[in-house]
């Protein structure tokens, strides 16, 4: 009974040890693949790519981006801009992959 209850407070220990690991990853989502990648779309890309995906001014549309690029292809230029006024760095980590995915996906 006693050892009983020991090992479950140790257990729970050991859980929350593993926990509060070194991954600091503040802020949205917890979950891998738990990404809404057409909210990141609309909160980053839309003003310049439109709500869908139509293109606005000198942004292209990309509702058929994934019959022209490959998911790494679209992944590098999220990451890195391009020179024609796309700008890097605007979202990262799980939101990017996601992103990239899901643009790959639209043909
Ligand atoms: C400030 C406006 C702006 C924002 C915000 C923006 N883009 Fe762009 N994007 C552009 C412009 C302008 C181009 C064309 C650049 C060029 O051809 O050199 C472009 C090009 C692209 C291309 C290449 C399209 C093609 O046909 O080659 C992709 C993919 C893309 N953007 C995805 C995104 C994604 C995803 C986001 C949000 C994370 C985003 N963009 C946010 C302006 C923007």
């Amino acid at each position: 009974m006693k050892s009983k209850l020991l090992a479950v407070v140790f257990g729970a220990t050991l859980v929350l040890g593993a926990c509060g690991g070194d991954k600091t990853d503040s802020g949205s989502g917890d979950t891998a693949g738990g990404v809404d990648a057409d909210k990141v779309y609309q909160a980053n890309c839309a003003t310049c790519h439109g709500g869908n995906l139509e293109g606005r001014g000198n942004a292209p549309a990309l509702a058929n981006i994934g019959s022209e690029l490959s998911e790494s292809e679209i992944h590098e230029i999220i990451e890195k801009g391009l020179p024609g006024g796309m700008p890097a760095n605007l979202i990262q980590g799980e939101d990017l992959d996601a992103v990239a995915k899901w643009l790959s996906e639209k043909k």
